[in-house]
């Protein structure tokens, strides 16, 4: 839906005038990534037309291949690597997919950090001839993944002797890094990363894909709605709710609004608000060309549940902030409250009526309550949670996202703030080649 005057909770925002004086600005900012995209040589728009064919066959072929075969897969991953995965199948499995006596699909575990405790409490449960393992690194180096690769390696190496190479699959850069020549000698099935597709971007390549399709999700309706977001993108500013959003992200951090709150109202969509706070935070904090910094901070939140927890602040704290929900109009169950204490007027209020209907009064109340204290917010709404309007929202964010940082002049796809971190861990454990960065460290005290 289009942003309207009563959309944006209000604060100080006039809407129609604000979308007149800046519609052509905000058109210009889309042409100019269409036509970077266009030109096929710019080195980080690939996401805009996930996967190619060639790739999603692969995808569906090894999905097919392993179905039946295997009950659990361990996804190696961090950041962009391992949040489209975890946030399409939590938003799309059986709430408790993986605790169903009979599952459609493999149970998908994702290992994204260096927790010793998790990773091998995970492998303490799980059948090693039963389990698969995609190991997810578009550089094929970081650190996190590459322990949980070692650990998993030689666990599978242990319990299924010569077998353990084909239950191995890597995920990576075509090119570069020291995965895919590995990969390569062991005999792994591989995957590629297209260097033209950061990893906050990388949900519809085969780093989100590969996990959704053995997870049991219909990738071909998840790109079907990415596909629908790129059409909607080409709309005028008047008709272009991602231009509009876009619009009103910039003007609330140029207002000094620097924090921004992401809500889905739905227990399903959790993990797109972690998806969502890494594609904000690494795409738009950033040095500002000529001096500053530009980027919001955005805070991960979940309704109801934080409404409980957060919303105190929202309502009475500074207005620093721009909430963003997502409503979900209509639950896959027709889930109801049971009249099951008809004598207790102050419970039996709530007697047959949905849970949807309940979820979203609540979201409204929260809603009016945050604009009639005039802190900003807008709501973003699905029909439902199913593959295709998932694909569509998660296109949507991306589009969004290029767009303000366009809008503040920046490069929206690098991250060189955290690839220094990744650069001082290796050298503080000793990784060959980094002894320069080993010695600054020293010569700092850290150790
Ligand atoms: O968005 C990003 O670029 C990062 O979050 C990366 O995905 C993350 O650091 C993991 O990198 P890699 O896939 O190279 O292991």
């Amino acid at each position: 839906k289009n942003v309207t005057s009563d959309g944006v909770g209000t604060a100080g925002l006039d809407w129609p005038n604000a979308l007149e004086q800046h519609a052509s600005r905000l058109e210009a900012a889309r042409d100019a990534i269409l036509q970077r995209h266009a030109s096929g040589q710019d080195p980080y728009l690939g996401w805009i037309d996930l996967p190619d064919g060639e790739v999603l066959g692969e995808v569906q072929a090894l999905a097919a291949q392993y179905a039946g075969e295997f009950d659990d897969l361990v996804v190696l991953g961090i950041g962009g690597s391992s949040l489209g995965g975890l946030t399409v199948l939590t938003a799309l499995q059986h709430p408790y997919h993986n605790l169903m006596r009979e599952r459609p699909a493999l149970r998908v575990h994702f290992i994204d950090n260096v927790d010793g405790d998790v990773i091998t409490g995970l492998l303490e449960v799980l059948d090693p001839a039963r389990t698969l393992v995609n190991v997810i690194s578009k550089s094929g180096t970081t650190t996190e993944t590459m322990a949980a690769y070692l650990t998993c390696k030689a666990w599978l190496q242990q319990h299924v002797g010569e077998g353990y190479a084909r239950q191995i699959i890597a995920t990576t850069d075509p090119q570069k890094g020291i995965l895919r020549p590995l990969a390569q000698r062991e005999g792994y099935a591989t995957l590629p990363v297209p260097p033209n597709v950061g990893g906050r971007f990388s949900v519809l390549s085969a780093v989100g894909l590969l996990p959704a399709a053995l997870g049991g999700v219909d990738v071909e309706a998840l790109l079907r709605g990415a596909r629908r977001a790129n059409e909607a993108f080409r709309a005028g500013a008047h008709d272009n709710a991602i231009l509009q959003t876009a619009l009103v992200n910039w003007l609330a951090g140029e207002a000094g609004r620097n924090i921004l709150v992401f809500m889905p109202y739905s227990t399903r969509l959790r993990y797109l608000s972690d998806w969502f706070a890494q594609l904000w935070a690494e795409s738009l904090g950033k040095h500002k060309p000529g001096g500053g910094h530009t980027g919001t901070t955005p805070v991960k939140a979940v309704g109801t549940t934080d409404q409980h927890s957060q919303v105190q602040l929202y309502r009475e704290g500074p207005s620093d902030k721009l909430v963003v929900f997502v409503r979900v109009d209509a639950p896959d169950r027709d889930a109801r409250i049971p009249n099951a204490e008809p004598n207790e007027p102050e419970m039996n209020y709530l007697a047959d009526a949905p849970y949807g209907r309940l979820m979203n009064a609540e979201l409204v109340a929260t809603a009016h309550a945050l604009a009639q204290a005039g802190q900003m917010n807008y709501t973003l709404s699905l029909e439902r949670i199913d593959a295709e309007q998932l694909g569509h929202l998660l296109q949507f964010l991306m589009l969004q996202t290029a767009v303000v940082g366009e809008l503040l002049g920046i490069n929206a796809f690098d991250q060189p703030g955290v690839e220094l971190g990744k650069v001082l861990t290796y050298a503080l454990m000793g990784r060959p080649g980094f002894d320069q960065q080993r010695e600054e460290l020293r010569a700092a005290g850290v150790q």
